[in-house]
């Protein structure tokens, strides 16, 4: 039996609850493949600023570097949102993708069964947004709040970004294009950021290692506007931190829901942190209202590219499918004529699922 530590970073708000769904999840499809998971779970957020103090308690990041893999819940709530900024939940998450060095975030939309967009648009959508993670202006320097010349309150940030953050997650974009469809569309602000200007003329330069893959770009308006109108036209996409925040919750959207949309957040060594695009959700948290399969898809992603076990990734993808064929849906995803279900029994079935999908590969 092959053996795994994984940490759990349950979190704030639905956090805890699609944790231990996708938790399930991830136990039933390893121990059917041989898989062992010992499973350590940790605070983060608004939780461990109640427990100790801070919003990513030092036990948090140790157990998380020395583990196989993260799955983290989501961190916030309206508790904490007066905080100051280094005691700010947002700032635990934050801290815990720079600790871990995971600069490259992927985050997929491809079940367009529940998809809010007209069947023709959204059927056969598979598109990947490949988000920069670790830089930009979520992490640029000068930024705060000031008091100028004149006495007035000025609230500043920078968008910066070094050529090797550039090249390297742009390379990852490529390799990605590559394994895909060879499409590959860099989003950009050129026309007013110089940052922009760089990442463009890097990306650029970089196309003449990767011949077989088509590279475009677009301006993040435009991007945004050709998201909704025609999302079949995109296979890989590749953008800054802040863009592609917004973009994929657009994307998450083809999906049919946000509480669908998984991620993968990557480095060059050491382990992956796996989390759904989603939020705490305050407004529903607690109520078994939840949808899980935004987490639970986290863990198939955890299983593929944080442990290479492709099968017992296959498994829970394909059992979430057979889930949504089936008419399964939580409230978000709900439409007549299919079977409204909680958090819990939209995991329970997934779990029994994954015990009767016998993987192609
Ligand atoms: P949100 O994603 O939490 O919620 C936006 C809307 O989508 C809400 O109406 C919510 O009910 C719904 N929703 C989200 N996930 C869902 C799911 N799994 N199933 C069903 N419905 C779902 O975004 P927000 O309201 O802007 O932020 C709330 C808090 O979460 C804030 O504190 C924010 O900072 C934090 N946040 C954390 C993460 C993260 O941990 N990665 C991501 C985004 C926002
Ligand atoms: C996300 C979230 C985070 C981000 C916040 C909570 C820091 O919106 O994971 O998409 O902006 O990256
Ligand atoms: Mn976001």
């Amino acid at each position: 039996k092959k053996r795994y530590n994984i940490t759990l970073l349950p979190g704030d708000g639905i956090g805890p609850e699609v944790v231990s769904i996708a938790k399930n999840v991830l136990q039933q499809a390893g121990s059917l493949e041989g898989l062992e998971f010992s499973f350590q779970e940790m605070p983060i957020g608004g939780a461990a600023l109640d427990l100790v103090g801070v919003p990513l308690p030092e036990e948090t990041i140790s157990s998380a570097k020395e583990s196989d893999a993260v799955l983290l819940g989501a961190i916030g709530g309206y508790k904490w949102d007066n905080n100051e900024k280094h005691l700010r939940p947002e700032k635990g998450l934050l801290q815990l993708r720079a600790g871990l060095k995971v600069f490259a975030n992927l985050r997929p939309a491809t079940l367009v069964d529940a998809s809010t967009l007209k069947r023709e648009v959204a059927e056969g959508v598979d598109l990947m947004v490949v988000r920069e993670l670790t830089g930009g202006i979520y992490f640029g320097e000068p930024r705060g709040i000031k008091t100028n010349e004149n006495g007035e309150e000025v609230g500043f940030n920078t968008e910066v970004y070094a050529a090797h953050e550039i090249d390297r997650i742009a390379r990852v974009a490529f390799e990605t294009a590559r394994k895909r469809r060879g499409k590959l569309c860099s989003v950009d602000k050129a026309n007013v950021l110089e940052a922009s200007v760089l990442w463009r003329k890097i990306v650029t330069a970089l196309a003449a290692e990767y011949p077989d893959v088509e590279l475009t770009h677009m301006y993040v308006d435009n991007a945004a506007m050709q998201l909704v109108r025609d999302p079949k036209q995109f296979d890989t996409i590749v953008t800054n931190n802040i863009f592609g925040d917004i973009l994929s919750d657009e994307a998450s959207m083809i999906t049919g829901s946000i509480g669908m949309l998984p991620s993968a957040s990557l480095s060059d060594s050491g382990p992956g942190l796996f989390e759904p695009i989603h939020g705490s959700a305050p407004d529903i948290a607690g109520q078994d209202k939840a949808n899980p399969l935004a987490t639970i898809l986290s863990a198939a992603m955890l299983l593929k590219y944080g442990l290479g076990e492709e099968k017992a990734a296959k498994r829970i993808e394909e059992a979430v499918l057979v889930a949504l064929n089936k008419g399964f849906r939580t409230g978000d995803i709900y439409s007549a004529g299919t079977k409204l279900v909680g958090c819990k029994e939209m995991g329970e079935e997934v779990c029994k699922l994954v015990d009767k999908m016998m993987p192609s590969t």
